[in-house]
């Protein structure tokens, strides 16, 4: 998978792909991030890429000249599966979601700031608009890296057999339920006896069972979705 990130900060993205998962997945080869500087593809002397909202109004907006240059420019090398505008107001990112996108071949996501973009853009460009959730950050490139995390996890490879992704929260509509580690007891705090059983039968059942109960407390709405 080739991942192009179109940004005014692109050095505020790095770091979280110089670590951990991404930065596995980006070693072995299994996906490939590239940082756009949209500056770059300005025209005009002091580099800006916003401008005042016609009929007035707070905020400014980016415009469209050096998004198109960038987005064209990128197009003319491959086809993209998905152009993707991260944006409050676009479909909240689920897991259902990141499987589909960890199947592309090649994503463009676009990095909103200010007000937002110039509405031709949205028409024109952008394929898919996501949020990664119901508040306002100063910038797409959060929720970019949010997306993007999401995504290569899942990329088949990117996790080894201890750290599947089958068994995450939400892969199949269900919360992940308790889950523990040695000692068996800590200060008189045990360990549920089953877990230790070696019983698998019974452990499965214990465990489907418990992420059930965890869902129905928590999150009832995804059992209605299922
Ligand atoms: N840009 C600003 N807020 C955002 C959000 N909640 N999700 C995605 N992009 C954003």
């Amino acid at each position: 998978m080739r991942i192009d990130i179109i940004t005014i900060l692109p050095e505020l993205m790095r770091s979280p792909f110089e670590a951990s998962i991404m930065k596995r997945a980006i070693e072995k080869g299994l996906v490939e991030v590239h940082f756009h500087n949209l500056r770059d593809y300005t025209k005009n002397k002091q580099k800006s890429v916003d401008d005042y909202q016609f009929g007035g109004g707070a905020g400014m907006v980016m415009m469209i000249q050096p998004i198109d240059d960038c987005i064209t420019h990128l197009k003319s090398q491959r086809q993209y599966d998905e152009v993707i505008y991260m944006t409050p107001d676009g479909e909240t990112l689920n897991q259902k979601m990141a499987n589909t996108m960890s199947m592309y071949e090649n994503i463009i996501i676009l990095c909103g700031h200010y007000k937002g973009v110039d509405q031709r853009v949205r028409d024109h460009f952008i394929t898919k608009e996501i949020s990664i959730g119901d508040y306002v950050l100063s910038g797409g490139e959060i929720g970019a890296i949010v997306l993007c995390d999401a995504l290569i996890r899942l990329i088949p490879g990117v996790l080894s057999d201890e750290t599947s992704a089958l068994t995450d929260s939400f892969q199949d509509n269900l919360l992940s339920g308790p889950i523990y580690t040695r000692p068996a007891d800590y200060k008189g705090w045990k360990v549920p006896e089953v877990l230790t059983s070696g019983h698998f039968a019974k452990i499965e059942q214990w465990r489907e069972e418990k992420a059930f109960e965890h869902t129905k407390n928590r999150r009832p709405d995804l059992l209605e979705e299922s």
